[in-house]
């Protein structure tokens, strides 16, 4: 099959044949139609983590987000799981040092109760985008070492609450970067919860109209480029923001978010500090906590300098998540836009993953005049493969 393998003494990845997976034991191999890009694919392909390779068993293909077509079934897989079935999930690919097989390929082979059913209303497009991205606002917005907000498909009882207390009581939630992928998920999954929250997002006013409406409904609004740590202040001057996800971390972003929050307050942050994207000038009033998606899938993950032992609680989680997601009615979750991208495989180095820069939203330059190559605003870039 066809695939985009890592080059890594040249820092890029080219297309190449290799061959076609196997499902062994609970696997399933997918006819993938489409895929999406994440920063992390072109962070970790012009920087790359493992050290070249001459063995053809250990090529790396680079990519997370697919979706396609089920076409055969390893052993031991449930039969309520069928060959054409439509579904959609991630993989790793180059983003560790261990070798992980990756998602921008004909064909993958991954573990069935890992992937997602898509909802007939939902097109391989538009469905290619939600897995990393969902998995990621959900790990953090869920986690109980995160934000600890109680998951919509655990059940859990009515809070008794009068309706006099019931606005008096709502906690306040800010995200910021909230036209990120990762920040429109959050929103989404944050309305499907039981518990009422005060929404406020730190994105640009270009952006304002649609995060107002369903299915984000913010009750506040502010833009990045103002003095949107002033802003917010205003608007918890009783006290401090109760969580807070940062869907950007980057340079001072963790810092000012932290000194917004109350003393009780939980942070949560999609950088970690060791990456060394965003730094503090000394120890932050509240610690703010990191989660890697990939122990969605549970297995070790090494980054340089960073070590994430298998984690079964966070694959057990992920599960469920993507059981949740596979209601077969109306999508549990809108997709975000998506800019269907020209070309296949092959295009995706020199075009996708220009646009996305090597790590940092800084780093996002124009300078194609291509209309395909216009910088990348609240929109998710997408490849057919086929
Ligand atoms: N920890 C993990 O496991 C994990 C998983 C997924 C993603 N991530 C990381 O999360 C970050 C977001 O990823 P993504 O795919 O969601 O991003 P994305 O969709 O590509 O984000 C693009 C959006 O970010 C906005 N933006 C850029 N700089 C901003 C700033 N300083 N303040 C507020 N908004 C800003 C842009 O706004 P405009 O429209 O105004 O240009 C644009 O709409 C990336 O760093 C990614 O690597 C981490």
């Amino acid at each position: 099959m066809r695939a985009l393998v890592l080059a890594p003494e040249s820092c890029t990845a080219a297309v190449q044949e290799v061959p076609t997976p196997n499902a062994s034991t609970n696997e399933i191999i997918v006819r993938v139609h489409a895929v999406a890009l994440n920063p992390v694919d072109a962070l970790y392909t012009f920087n790359p983590l493992a050290p070249p390779t001459a063995d053809p068993a250990n090529l790396r293909v680079v990519g997370s987000d697919f979706a396609g077509v089920v076409t055969k079934l390893g052993p031991d897989v449930p039969s309520h799981v069928k060959v054409n079935d439509r579904v959609a999930g991630f993989l790793q690919g180059a983003s560790s040092v261990n070798f992980r097989p990756g998602a921008f390929a004909e064909f993958v082979v991954v573990p069935w109760d890992l992937i997602w059913k898509i909802p007939e209303s939902m097109s391989f497009e538009e469905a290619s985008g939600i897995s990393l991205c969902g998995l990621t606002a959900a790990q953090a917005l869920f986690g109980q070492n995160r934000l600890g907000v109680t998951a919509p498909w655990y059940v859990q009882p009515e809070p008794e609450l009068s309706i006099e207390n019931k606005k008096e009581s709502r906690r306040t939630l800010l995200i910021y970067g909230a036209s990120t992928s990762v920040g429109i998920y959050t929103a989404q999954l944050l309305r499907h919860t039981k518990e009422k929250f005060r929404l406020v997002g730190v994105a640009s006013s270009k952006h304002f109209q649609w995060l107002s409406d369903q299915p984000y409904a913010y009750d506040h609004l502010v833009d990045y480029r103002s003095d949107w740590v002033g802003e917010v202040r205003k608007l918890t001057d009783s006290g401090g923001l109760d969580l807070a996800f940062d869907c950007i971390s980057e340079g001072k972003t963790v810092e000012s978010i932290s000194e917004l929050m109350e003393p009780q307050g939980r942070l949560a942050v999609v950088r970690s500090l060791q990456g060394g994207a965003w730094k503090s000038a000394g120890k932050l009033p509240i610690q703010p906590s990191y989660g890697a998606v990939w122990e969605g899938l549970g297995k070790e993950v090494v980054y340089k300098g960073m070590h994430l032992p298998a984690n079964a609680e966070a694959r057990a989680f992920a599960v469920d998540f993507y059981q949740w997601l596979s209601n077969q009615g109306d999508p549990v979750l809108k997709p975000h836009a998506i800019r269907m991208m020209p070309g296949g495989l092959e295009r995706i180095v020199d075009d996708g993953f220009q646009l996305l820069g090597s790590g940092l939203m800084t780093d996002r330059v124009g300078g194609r005049t291509e209309d395909w190559m216009r910088p990348v605003t609240a929109e998710k870039l997408v490849y057919r493969t086929d």
